[in-house]
């Protein structure tokens, strides 16, 4: 037996990433899968249609899905590759469903079983699926190398023959796994590096990466491991303790989220006016709206002395190393659902249900539902 995998080409503004690499092709042909790939789709990170062995290679995404019976990207695709998919077939993908009202709902009218990589429960089990993870840690590393890269000064304590220079202060607001990436990096560096969250269990993780703790006293655990929105005296209490280490820091790299709302705004104007002269902020939650009241998304922005750098689709900028992660992570989830070569979804295993956002005509996802019928 044997099933169809197509791989789209990204077309989203700022997209470079990939969602096959040849050793995953190689894998999943292991599995049984006969593989096509639109052509061109690994251009941008360097591996022409030559590189892919055994992967057949046309242009026209439409002619692509509709015979395959598990579609991959990494963007959500467009409502138009939907259509042309086959009724009953797979997708997986990031989709982010507040965002793409119409796109959910063209999948559950196509009964396409949509497996959104967002969706992924944080389990441990489902580790090697988090696509999450794996994109933020990269996103992390590449903040603190950019904050590095965008100040004038150095990061490590040196030794010249005319005295030393003391080591740069980098201040990580937003510890999930993004961030403490930055911190591992900006350590490597070697910067002294101060980390800041509204969880405080995150305290021993910055610790154990040789960085210190700001203890500010909120706790502010919402559901399924991440924060909550905070409450207008959580964040007085919070800027009595952490304005004077925003205003100590050589660098600053932001990175706080919470699911479906936009970016909580960490920093003040307020308090970017009274930053050291020459610093910087790498806000990496530029596209929910950004964690400072200054960020413009997308863009490098000079405030007084201080510069705000806000790029999109981080995780790109380092594509190579990020389509092959997300190509093992989406492997890891298509692993789950092939049985004697043969596509074979267990409804009762937690990854795939709970990574499950439409199927057999229904959204299955209750938070999508809800902003499908709220639009
Ligand atoms: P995220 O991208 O949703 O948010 C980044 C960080 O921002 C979080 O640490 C969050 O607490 C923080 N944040 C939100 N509002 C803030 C505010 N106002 N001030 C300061 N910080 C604020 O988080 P990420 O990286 O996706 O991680 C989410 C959770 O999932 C974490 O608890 C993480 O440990 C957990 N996780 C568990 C895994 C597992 O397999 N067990 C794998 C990956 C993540």
């Amino acid at each position: 037996m044997a099933f169809n995998i197509a791989v789209l080409k990204e077309t989203r503004a700022n997209e470079r990433r990939v969602a096959l690499v040849p050793v995953v092709a190689d894998k999943l042909t292991k599995l049984g899968a006969k593989l096509a790939l639109q052509s061109g789709a690994g251009d941008a990170v360097k591996l022409p249609d030559s590189a892919f062995k055994n992967v057949h290679c046309a242009a026209n995404p439409q002619g692509l899905v509709s015979d395959a019976d598990i579609v991959l990207a990494v963007q959500p695709p467009s409502v138009e590759a939907v259509e042309a998919m086959k009724e009953g077939s797979v997708l997986i993908s990031f989709i982010y469903a507040h965002k793409e009202i119409e796109l959910v709902k063209k999948l559950r009218d196509k009964k396409i079983t949509c497996f959104a990589m967002e969706l992924v429960p944080r389990i441990t089990r489902a580790q090697a699926m988090d696509a999450l993870s794996s994109q933020a840690a990269l996103a992390g590393y590449y903040g603190a190398l950019l904050g590095a890269t965008s100040i004038a000064r150095m990061m490590p304590m040196t030794t010249f023959a005319t005295g030393s220079i003391r080591p740069g202060t980098v201040l990580v607001m937003g510890v999930g796994v993004a961030g403490l990436s930055a911190i591992a990096t900006a350590r490597r560096i070697g910067a002294k590096v101060e980390g800041y969250d509204v969880r405080p269990e995150v305290k021993e993780q910055v610790e154990s990466l040789g960085a210190k703790f700001i203890d500010t006293g909120v706790d502010a655990r919402g559901e399924g491991g991440y924060a909550r929105e905070l409450t207008a005296e959580e964040k007085d209490k919070i800027a009595a303790v952490v304005t004077k280490h925003i205003q100590a820091a050589d660098i600053i790299i932001t990175t706080a989220a919470i699911p479906g709302r936009p970016s909580p705004k960490l920093i003040s104007k307020a308090q970017i006016d009274g930053m050291k002269g020459g610093s910087v902020i790498v806000d990496l939650a530029a596209e929910g709206g950004g964690n400072t009241e200054y960020t413009q998304p997308g863009e490098t922005v000079v405030v007084g002395q201080t510069t705000i750098v806000a790029p999109l689709n981080v995780p790109s900028l380092l594509g190579e190393h990020a389509s092959e992660l997300y190509a093992k992570n989406q492997f890891n989830l298509v692993e789950l659902m092939i049985k004697d070569g043969a596509l074979a979804i267990d409804w009762e295993d937690e990854v795939l249900a709970k990574a499950c956002l439409t199927h057999d005509g229904e959204i299955k996802n209750e938070a999508a539902a809800k902003a499908v019928e709220a639009a």
